[in-house]
């Protein structure tokens, strides 16, 4: 097929990424937050656990990551001899900017008889730092399987560690880190939202802040909002997370409403992650063609990473997670 980037419709450009998936031998694992066109050809479109879990077991040469770099990163520290694609090398991430390796390393020098969490949106050199990932479908669960004494020191999200802690009991020292999609929805426009849509019910990822979360009917991660919608006999719900979940939501739900929280300003798209839209189709193309932007991780940060991811995942099976 020849191949005129400027020129390609979205047609011309799904049918070329076909042929080279398969040329290539190539796995396309993309997340919830992806445009829909993305999400639509990805082989297996799923959460940041099912990400891992994926790259884990993937057999293909190479594995494009349509997601954010952290992902990406976390699916090479699991599987180092494929190759690892990403369509948007700039494709970060606000809560793992909060988190510096240096300073997070400085506060557990401080604090040697704690045990480390990290939250997997976090760099591969925080992750070195870290005893277990986790993320927020099965953070809850990993904190529950340390004993109650345990100290522990939870990074980077003061969200999510802060609800974490509500549910389990603990008290978890928190770094002070955040994502700054989920910090924008608006409490004042939501509660307005509830009360034009009373039979509507509000499902928020743990991200979001406090005052959120304490007016939501299900707090969880993008794969329990989608399970709890799915099974829920309800028929309306106001979604707190990024946008693009609301393509899964739908899709698997063609009879239900499903309302995007609105965030404080208006004028912007702020449930948007603009990281997480950099990937495009066409970007895509491009990485499969080109075989980069390829993510690649220092080797000793590597070894010292992938025992806690690989604790979480183990610790994850143990729960059918
Ligand atoms: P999930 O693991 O719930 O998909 O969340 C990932 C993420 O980046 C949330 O902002
Ligand atoms: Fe990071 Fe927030 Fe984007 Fe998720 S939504 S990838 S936490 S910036």
């Amino acid at each position: 097929m020849s191949v005129n980037n400027s020129m390609k419709t979205e047609k011309q450009l799904i049918e070329a990424i076909n042929l080279l998936r398969k040329q290539k031998d190539a796995l396309i694992l993309a997340h919830f937050y992806q445009e829909d066109a993305i999400q639509e050809i990805a082989d297996y479109v799923g959460d940041s656990l099912a990400l891992a879990q994926w790259a884990s077991k993937a057999q293909n040469e190479i594995i494009v990551m349509c997601g954010v770099h952290f992902m990406g990163e976390t699916a090479k520290i699991l599987s180092p001899d494929k190759k690892v694609l990403i369509p948007d090398r700039n494709a970060g991430c606000s809560l793992a900017d909060s988190c510096p390796a240096d300073e997070f390393e400085d506060l557990i020098a401080k604090y040697p008889e704690h045990i480390v969490i990290s939250y997997v949106n976090t760099t591969a050199a925080v992750k070195a730092l870290t005893d277990i990932v986790v993320t927020s479908s099965n953070a809850k669960q990993i904190v529950d399987s340390l004993p109650q004494k345990e100290k522990i020191i939870f990074g980077p999200d003061r969200n999510l560690g802060n609800y974490i802690n509500g549910i389990t009991g603990r008290n978890m020292m928190l770094w002070d880190g955040a994502c700054h999609v989920h910090e924008q929805f608006s409490l004042i426009k939501i509660l307005e939202l509830i009360k034009q849509n009373p039979d509507a019910l509000l499902l928020a990822h743990p991200e979001c802040k406090k005052y959120i979360l304490e007016v939501a009917d299900h707090v969880g991660s993008t794969s329990s909002i989608l399970k709890f919608a799915t099974n829920s006999e309800n028929e309306k719900f106001i979604i707190a997370t990024e946008a693009g979940i609301l393509h899964e939501l739908r899709k698997q739900n063609p009879d239900k409403i499903f309302i995007a929280a609105p965030p404080e300003d208006a004028t912007c798209a702020c449930n948007e992650c603009s990281y997480m839209k950099l990937n495009t189709l066409e970007k895509l193309y491009l990485c499969l063609k080109n075989e980069e932007p390829e993510i690649t991780v220092d080797e000793n940060i590597r070894i010292k990473a992938v025992k806690s991811i690989e604790r979480m995942l183990e610790i994850s099976a143990q729960y059918g997670l």
